[in-house]
């Protein structure tokens, strides 16, 4: 794969990177983050909301006795990404971090450059042979032992069904191990459709958003069992402190959740 960004057009780990106050997006980046403002004024608010998830999600698992992350579709390891949060907790905690952008890449690999515990792939989340064949990934994750698989925040961005990719994880994945995934949906709030339109059109060919309603996300843990509280809006998932009485769950048109293999 080839590790030559084009900075003249927009990508979604940047502009993610962007909207988390990170220093790694470009002007067309920021151009058409402003331009996804103008569709949602809070899209902002959601994608750190979203963030916030991860970390909390990690910090669960790590507490729940998981050391190997396997995070498909990591983006930019701006403040607060998982080797950092499980790290904290637990030093021998393992991560492989997978993505298909090259700064995104890039980037992770000079910040972990020496981390024993982190491996870096470019690769595509799509093609699970190729991730799961890859020998850094292979040394550093034991896959005869729980792994946590982490999907937030990018199954929108596979036009395809995701259900078969991620049981072809599934399959490969010990007794104990879990899925972790968000999703965004316009099931609450329809102007997350305008929204889509925004990003399809200012990403032109090269990065697709697809809307799944409740249900469909749902499927995507079949095999697994919803841990506690089960699939929720971003912040409704064991917030660290009450969710603000005037902060609306729905309004975060994110659905998330952690389940278990059976
Ligand atoms: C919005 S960011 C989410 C980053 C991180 N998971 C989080 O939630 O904080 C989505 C990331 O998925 C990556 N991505 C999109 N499609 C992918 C694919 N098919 N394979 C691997 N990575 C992909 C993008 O490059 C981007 O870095």
């Amino acid at each position: 794969m080839d590790l030559a960004p084009d900075l003249d057009t927009p990508s979604p780990a940047r502009v993610y990177d962007y909207f988390l106050g990170g220093s790694h997006n470009f002007a067309s980046d920021r151009a058409l983050a402003a331009r996804m403002e103008q569709a949602m004024p809070d899209i902002g608010h959601i994608m750190r909301a979203n963030r916030a998830f991860l970390r909390r999600a990690v910090r669960t698992l790590v507490e729940a006795g998981v050391r190997q992350f396997l995070d498909l579709g990591s983006g930019i390891p701006t403040v607060g990404n998982v080797h950092e949060v499980a790290g904290q907790l637990a030093p021998d905690a393992a991560v492989a971090y997978v993505d298909i952008d090259p700064v995104a890449v890039n980037h992770s690999r000079r910040l972990l450059a020496d981390d024993p515990r982190a491996v870096v792939v470019h690769a595509d989340l799509t093609q699970p042979d190729t991730v799961l064949g890859n020998p850094a990934l292979r040394d550093l994750v034991d896959f005869e032992r729980p792994v946590a698989v982490l999907l937030v925040g990018v199954l929108h961005q596979l036009t395809t069904d995701p259900a078969p990719i991620i049981a072809h994880y599934r399959d490969r994945l010990a007794p104990g191990s879990y899925l972790t995934l968000s999703h965004a949906s316009s099931d609450e709030r329809s102007d997350a459709l305008a929204l889509r339109d925004t990003y399809n059109k200012g990403y032109a060919n090269t990065a697709r958003m697809t809307l799944r309603g409740r249900p469909e996300i749902e499927r995507l843990f079949t095999g697994f069992t919803l841990i506690s509280p089960g699939l929720v809006q971003l912040p409704e998932w064991r917030p660290d402190w009450p969710v603000e009485p005037d902060e609306d769950p729905r309004r975060f048109a994110t659905y998330c959740g952690v389940g278990q293999l059976e």
